[in-house]
């Protein structure tokens, strides 16, 4: 049986291999975000990428003229980032920390893809994502969302959130529409657009369920 382990040491292990292993798992949620908010980039503006990874999203608005911030707790996954010469900045920070290492409305963009499914409690970081984002800047996303499909028999559940251990030991939490909604609401954004999407498990025979979200600081 695999050792549990946090979300960071799990991204170090497989930082050599993560973007094949995308492509062969078949996640493009990154092509889905960034589409997704082609209508309101412009080159130039600030771009914050929380758990930057290895540059998968980051590189998308890179090629369309954005300046990329990177932040990420793995090392290694950094590592592969850099090489690929996207970003402006990248900080290695623990996501749990907060507040995050920037001033107040730095950002027109702030992004995370892939990420918020390994935290449970997303409303300190949707506070904080709503200090550094300038008024009228847009906060894309991607959280688990509840699965449709299946029968949910999960260890932890409550009516924000539920979660599950990964093959590989990692806790990987699914949110609630609902939640998501009360916290846009408490945070002053304002959704523009919600997508769900189906990723087949990596080691599974079926399919979890992703929405990606795009929304509006209003302030
Ligand atoms: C599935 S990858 C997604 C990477 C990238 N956003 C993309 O679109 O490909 C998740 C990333 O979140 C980072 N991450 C997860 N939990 C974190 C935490 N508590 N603090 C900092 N980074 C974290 C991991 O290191 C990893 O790089």
């Amino acid at each position: 049986m695999k050792n549990d382990q946090g979300s960071v040491q799990s991204h170090d292990h497989i930082a050599n291999s993560y973007d094949d292993q995308t492509r062969e798992y078949g996640w493009y949620g990154h092509e889905i975000l960034f589409g997704m908010c082609f209508e309101y980039i412009s080159s130039n503006s600030k771009l914050l990428d929380i758990g930057i990874g290895t540059g998968l999203s980051s590189s998308l608005f890179a090629n369309a003229g954005l300046e990329i911030y990177g932040i990420d707790g793995s090392v290694e996954m950094l590592h592969i980032c850099k090489t690929k010469n996207i970003a402006k900045e990248l900080k290695q920070y623990d996501l749990n920390d907060l507040p995050l290492p920037y001033s107040n409305s730095l950002f027109q963009h702030v992004i995370s893809c892939g990420v918020f499914h390994f935290i449970g409690d997303l409303e300190p970081i949707f506070r904080d994502v709503s200090r550094i984002i300038k008024p009228g800047g847009f906060f894309s996303f991607t959280v688990k969302a509840e699965n449709y499909d299946r029968k949910i028999d999960y260890s932890q559940t409550n009516d924000m959130y539920y979660s599950e251990r990964s093959p590989e030991g990692v806790e990987v939490f699914a949110h609630r529409k609902q939640y998501i909604k009360s916290l846009l609401q408490l945070c002053h954004l304002e959704e523009l657009k919600e997508q769900l999407f189906l990723v087949q498990n990596a080691q599974e025979n079926n399919y979890s369920t992703f929405s990606a979200h795009v929304v509006k600081y209003k302030k």
